[in-house]
Formats: C-alpha cells, structure tokens, sequence
C-alpha cells in the first residue's frame, strides 16, 4: 500500500482470507480448477502462526495509512478444524480467527479496540456440527455467527463542515439498528454479482453499516483483501471515496462490474 498516504483513509473495512480454507485461485469460476497461487497468497499458508505472522504487516500498513480517529474493521468467522486436517488432541481444534488477530494486532501495533459486533448468519448453508449426537459431552456449536471486530488509531477526528455532517448522519432507526451488538444478516446468494465467483463474499450490509457508522460523505475507505469488491461497491454507492487491493486478476472483472452502473 506504499502509494497511499500517511493518515489519509477514514475507514478500513476488510475481511482477509480464512487462514486456508478457501481456495483463492480458483479461476474465478469456482469450478474446481486452479490458475496458479500466487506468492503472498495469505490465504494460502498451512501454519497458523505464520498466517498470523502475515497478517500483522498488513495491519502495520493499515495503521499507516487511517487518519488519526480512523476506524479499522475486521470480519472473519471462527475456524472449527476437522480431526482429518489436524489431529492434535483427542477433541477436533477450532482457530478463533478474531482473537488471535485481535492479540497481533494489540500486541504489534497502538491501535485501541474500539468495538465488536456479532454476526448472526441468518440463512447459514453449512451442515450441522453432531459431535457426540445424541449423547451428551461432547456436543458442538453449530457454527452460525462471524465477528466483526473494531480498532481505532488514537486522536481527534477530523474537522468536517456542518453541510457535510448533516448529509452523512443516520437516522433514528438506523441508529438503533446498527449499534445493536448482534447483526442478524444472511449471506450472499444469487442476488450478489460474485455468486459463484468469489468464495467468500461478505454480504452488503456489513460494509453498508460500517461506513454509515463510521465515516462522512467523501471520506476514502479502503479494503486490503478486496475479493469480489464489496466494500468498494458499499463505498460507491455511499458517496464515499474507495482504494481496494486484491491480489488475483481474475477477479478484476467482478470488482468492476460490481462497481458499473451503480449511477
Ligand atoms: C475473504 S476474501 C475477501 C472477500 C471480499 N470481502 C468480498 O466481499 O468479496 C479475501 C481475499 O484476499 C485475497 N488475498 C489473499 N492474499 C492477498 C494479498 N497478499 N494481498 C491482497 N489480497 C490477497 C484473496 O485472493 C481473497 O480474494
């Protein structure tokens, strides 16, 4: 992200990849076949450690570039692991991608935890987790909700005009409905111009949310992992400003046509 500005983003809104459970360079069809993974495909990494590791330099830059007050935001899901893929102890392993990421980023970095918001997939596809089913010890929970965690770099906002406050606020509902500490939203599904596209696409209303909370009309918003370019679109359509990175070409095409014809 060298080209982008010290203290010069608002808003940082990213889901980055799930440690590797998804395959990112699927040709952008998901059809099984794979084009070549990259080098720095971060969702790529078979240590834990490392996939941690790599993450905080991405968050180092994100510190870099937000404005004094920025908020960042990271959505990730919990990772149960099956007994086949790690088989460490008698039980199956879960990686809490949200805490190990919140420990890097405290530890690594002088962002302040801001906030942490739930998300309730309402519609999830996955199947039902049994576990010792229907004998009681060593049931599981069914892998329903994500987290949105919040980071703020510390100092005073920005000054913005009264024109722009106004244009920007939220309304009463809005409000009410988006400082709830549980979202209660489905994932994407044909309607989303990534389905079958994108493996991992967040759905609207979390970017939607974040930047109404979280920044101005003409504020820039940026998306490290951009994917199918959610956050980018969410920005779009908000009147914010928008910088995305992704690192596979082959989504180029969904991203801009997520962005196309929005006005
Ligand atoms: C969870 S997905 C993001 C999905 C996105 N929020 C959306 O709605 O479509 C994470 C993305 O990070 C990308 N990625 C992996 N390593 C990367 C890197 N080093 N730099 C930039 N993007 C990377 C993957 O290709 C993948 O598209």
């Amino acid at each position: 992200m060298s080209e982008v500005k010290d203290n010069s983003v608002k808003l940082i809104i990213t889901s980055p990849p799930y440690f590797n459970i998804k395959d990112y360079s699927k040709n952008g069809t998901q059809n099984f076949k794979h084009s070549e993974i990259l080098n720095g495909d971060i969702g790529n990494m078979n240590n834990f450690n490392l996939y941690i590791k790599s993450l905080v330099d991405v968050w180092k830059e994100c510190e870099r570039v937000l404005e004094p007050n920025g908020k960042i935001c990271i959505n990730v899901p919990l990772m149960p692991m099956l007994k086949k893929d790690l088989n460490t102890h008698y039980n199956r392993h879960i990686f809490d991608l949200q805490s190990s990421i919140q420990n890097s980023i405290l530890e690594n970095t002088n962002l302040f935890l801001y906030d942490l918001y739930i998300w309730n997939r309402t519609n999830t596809s996955k199947g039902l987790m049994f576990g010792s089913y229907p004998y009681p010890g060593n049931f599981y929970a069914q892998n329903t909700s994500e987290f949105i965690v919040v980071f703020v770099k510390d100092g005073k906002p920005k000054f913005k005009s009264q024109e722009i406050k106004e244009k920007s606020k939220l309304t009463q509902s809005e409000w009410v409905e988006y400082t709830k500490q549980i979202w209660n939203i489905p994932i994407p599904s044909k309607g989303d111009l990534a389905f079958g596209i994108h493996p991992a696409i967040m759905p609207e209303q979390i970017p939607y949310r974040l930047i109404k909370l979280f920044s101005f009309i003409d504020d820039v918003v940026l998306d490290p992992f951009t994917g199918s370019g959610t956050t980018l679109r969410v920005a779009k359509m908000l009147n914010r400003k928008y910088i995305g990175y992704e690192l596979y070409e082959h989504y180029k095409n969904v991203i801009n046509k997520k962005l196309e014809g929005l006005f």
